[in-house]
This record gives C-alpha cells, sequence and structure tokens, in this order.
C-alpha cells in the first residue's frame, strides 16, 4: 500500500520553481523541452496517486520508467547535440525514485538502464565526431555519479525503512504489553469483587451456624421425644435432623475453608500426623477395605507444622484415596520420603539434612478424570452425589501456608489410581517461607 505522502505543499512549490528556472534556460524557444519540462512537474505531483492507482509493485516500475522516458526526451530536445546536454543530470531523478522504491539490486538495474539511456546519444553523435580520451572521460565520470547517486540514496532508504519497521514492532509490543495491562487490571477488580464476595458469604456462613447448631439440637430432641406410634411424625424429624446434620456439616466446611488460617507450628514428626489421620479416617469406617502399604523413610526431621489442620489436610486425602476404590476395596500406598537440596533445586551445600518432605498418597481407584485434572482444587469442584467439592480447596490451602505445596502426578504406568504429592519444607527455608498470616489461598 502506497503511504500518505508527507511533503508539504510549499516543498511542491519550490519543486515546480526549480523546474521552472530550467524551464528559462537555454535553448529558451524549444516548446517539446517545456512540454517535457511540464509533463515532468505535473508527474512528480500525482506520483503519490499513481502508486496508490497502479499498486505498490507496479506503480513503482511506471514511475520510475515514465521519468526516465521523460528524462531521455528532454536530453534528446536541449541541444542539437544531446550527448553534450547540461540537461544530463535531470537523470538523476528516475535513478534517486527507483534508489526510494526498489532495493539495492533494483536500484543498480535502473541506474544501468539511465546510464544505457544516456550513453544511446552517443551513437548519432559517433556519426559525425570521433570519441576522444577526454570526452569519454568525461561521460564515464557522469555515468560514476549516477551510480553513486543512486546508492547513496538507497542506503539511507533502506536504513530510513530498517528504522521505520524497528519503530512498528516497538510500538506492537508496547500496544500488546497496554493490552495485558488492562487484562491484568480487569483481572484485579474481578478479584476483588470475588474476595469480597468470599468474605460476604463467609460472614453469612458464620451468622447460619448458631440458628442451625439450635434447630439441629431441637430437631434431636423433638426426634426422641415423639412417640413410635406417630410413625409420619418420626420419619419427617429423622429428615429434619439429617438434612439439618449435612448443612451444618456444609457450612462448618466451608468456614474451614474461608477462615484465615492461625497456624500453631511446632516441631512435629510427618508421618505421626499420617498415623493420626489414617486412625480417623478408620473410626469413620473408611478404611475398612482397604489396604494400607506405608513406605516412611526412617530418622526424618520434625517439620514445623500445625498438626491439627495437617491432620485433617492428610484425612481429606485419605478419604478421597477410600472413596475412590469405593466399596469393592483396594489398595492406599502411602510414601514419606526426604527430598534433598539438589532435588529441591537449592544449594547443595546450603543446609544439612533434607530440603523437604514428599508425602505421596496413591489408590488404587480409577484416578481424576482427564478433563477435571486442572480444577479439582478449585472449591466447589465436585463429582460426588453427596460431596462438597471443599476437601481439596482446604488441603491446598493448609499446606500453602505452610509455606509447601500439592499437586496431582500423571499417572505412571498401568496403574489408573490417583497419586497426591505433598512437599512439606523442613529446615530454615520452612520458616521463612511459611505465612501464618496469610488466609488467602495461594493456588492459582
Ligand atoms: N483419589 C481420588 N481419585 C479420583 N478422583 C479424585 C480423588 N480425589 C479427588 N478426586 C476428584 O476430585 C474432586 C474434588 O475432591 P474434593 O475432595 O475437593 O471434593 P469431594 O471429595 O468431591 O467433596 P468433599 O468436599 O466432601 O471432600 C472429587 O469430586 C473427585 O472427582
Ligand atoms: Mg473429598
Amino acid at each position: 500500500m502506497a503511504e500518505k505522502r508527507a511533503t508539504p505543499l510549499w516543498v511542491d512549490l519550490l519543486w515546480l520553481i526549480f523546474l521552472g528556472g530550467l524551464a528559462v534556460l537555454p535553448p529558451v524557444v524549444e516548446l517539446h523541452k517545456q512540454a517535457i519540462l511540464i509533463a515532468i512537474g505535473v508527474f512528480q505531483l500525482l506520483e503519490d496517486r499513481v502508486l496508490q492507482l497502479a499498486g505498490e509493485t507496479r506503480g513503482r516500475v511506471v514511475v520510475v520508467l515514465a521519468k526516465l522516458v521523460l528524462a531521455t526526451l528532454l536530453i534528446n530536445h536541449t541541444r542539437d547535440l544531446a550527448i553534450s546536454s547540461s540537461y544530463w543530470p535531470i537523470f538523476l531523478l528516475p535513478i534517486m525514485t527507483a534508489a526510494m522504491h526498489f532495493g539495492l539490486l533494483g536500484t543498480l538495474l535502473w541506474t544501468t538502464a539511465a546510464s544505457a539511456a544516456y550513453t544511446s546519444f552517443l551513437i548519432p553523435a559517433l556519426e559525425q565526431f570521433s570519441l576522444t580520451w577526454q570526452g569519454a572521460g568525461e561521460l564515464m565520470i557522469r555515468i560514476l555519479f549516477f551510480f553513486l547517486v543512486g546508492m547513496t540514496v538507497n542506503r539511507f532508504v533502506i536504513e530510513y525503512r530498517i528504522q521505520v519497521r524497528r519503530y512498528q514492532l516497538l510500538s506492537q509490543t508496547l500496544a500488546e504489553a497496554n493490552s495485558s495491562l488492562q487484562r491484568a487490571q480487569e483481572d484485579a477488580r474481578r478479584a476483588e469483587r470475588l474476595a469480597a464476595l468470599g468474605q460476604l458469604s463467609a460472614g453469612l456462613a458464620h451468622e447460619i451456624r448458631n440458628p442451625l447448631g439450635v434447630i439441629k439440637g431441637s430437631a434431636e430432641i423433638l426426634n426422641q421425644k415423639l412417640t413410635s406410634a406417630d410413625a409420619l411424625a418420626r420419619e419427617l424429624s429423622g429428615y429434619i435432623y439429617t438434612e439439618v446434620n449435612r448443612v451444618s456439616a456444609l457450612v462448618s466446611r466451608f468456614l474451614d475453608f474461608a477462615r484465615p488460617s492461625q497456624l500453631d507450628l511446632r516441631p512435629t514428626q510427618v508421618a505421626e500426623v499420617v498415623e493420626k489421620s489414617l486412625k480417623a479416617a478408620a473410626e469413620q469406617g473408611a478404611m475398612d477395605v482397604v489396604k494400607i502399604v506405608r513406605e516412611f523413610a526412617p530418622n526424618l526431621p520434625d517439620a514445623m507444622l500445625d498438626e491439627a489442620m495437617c491432620e485433617q489436610a492428610f484425612l481429606n486425602l485419605i478419604l478421597n484415596a477410600s472413596q475412590a476404590v469405593g466399596v469393592a476395596g483396594g489398595e492406599l500406598r502411602i510414601s514419606i520420603q526426604p527430598l534433598d537440596h539438589e532435588e529441591a533445586g537449592d544449594n547443595p551445600a546450603s543446609e544439612e539434612g533434607p530440603a523437604a518432605i514428599v508425602v505421596e498418597i496413591e489408590d488404587s481407584g480409577p484416578g481424576v478424570p482427564p478433563d477435571m485434572k486442572e480444577q479439582i482444587f478449585n472449591p466447589f469442584v465436585t463429582t460426588k452425589k453427596d460431596g462438597v467439592g471443599l476437601g481439596l480447596a482446604i488441603v491446598a490451602k493448609i499446606f500453602d501456608s505452610h509455606g509447601g505445596s500439592i499437586k496431582l502426578l500423571k499417572g505412571n504406568g498401568p496403574k489408573p489410581g490417583a497419586c497426591f504429592q505433598v512437599v512439606i519444607p523442613v529446615g530454615e527455608k520452612a520458616l521463612s517461607r511459611q505465612d501464618p498470616s496469610s488466609g488467602e489461598d495461594t493456588r492459582k
């Protein structure tokens, strides 16, 4: 696409005045010369239109060729012996135009064409005169000037084009940066709104909890007081009791998730916490048909943990595993191993002992469906009929607040089951990474 012309009008006027200067110089009364000069002037002013109409590729050939033809005609009409016309620099016009619109090779070719057109005037001259060394030298000087001017202009134009391209890229990068900044701002605003909504729901859940407790207690007493003769009333109050229990459990879990974590950190053996969670799961009858395989490394250091929270977190993972293997039963492998500094990506000599403790909880169930893998740590994501979808969100929040992490490992081998890997930092780094004041879930 031809760009809009940047030349101001007064430059065009100046150009015409210079061209007028050529018109009033000898030979003055040569109508063809004047007509050609007018044609050159008009063509120069309309050059951009020609480029636009004929298209970039064809247009540039047309403008250079037209100027070359006009220049050749002008030389032909300014002296009987055209080769010695003082108007010879007019050839610089097509040469510079070519240098502006073509690459180096194109410029050289067009300059050669202009030189050939000029040199062609030698043929009629040689019929009357013979070429002297001096004359040939003069001709060569003029032709060399053609090439020098063409190449110089072309070099500047190419450098200018490179600069323009650079600025275009820069402005493109800036535009991209700008739009991603706008997106980030929108995300931040959305997150702010969601946080406010979360706070509101947490407050609401908190307020609902107390009346729920009263309803739950009353339903229980009502259930006991009703005579067995009134079967319908007993059934209905039974419904009230179980459903209120469900809502109450939901509210408590939601509050567990929403409440800022106040960690009570103490040096603790991870294996002991896991054993407590296994015991709690067994008390709920979750381990009846599950075979537990323990792979606990000996002599592991204590980790700074909030025992109650971590017990809850491991319990959630164990319950999920038990629910995954279902009533048919299966295997639950729990491994607790050290992670040395090199594997953790730290400076190997930074500290004695492991950098972290890695707990893997793997079951022989069907595994997490591939399309769910990205979402299972988000709150209220569940595939279970009676599930709330807060279990893993709470687990992630607990380990995040301990400076650790949890992820679902890619299934390796033929076993389809899910394998959750928890990393808990130990040693000096653990303390610096933990953020007890934070109640936010840092998981994306
Ligand atoms: N061990 C597992 N095997 C297969 N799928 C799992 C496993 N653990 C979690 N999931 C999937 O992740 C989902 C979310 O788990 P999460 O513990 O957060 O919620 P939930 O168990 O459905 O409900 P609850 O809030 O009662 O725990 C589950 O519904 C299930 O689809
Ligand atoms: Mg769960």
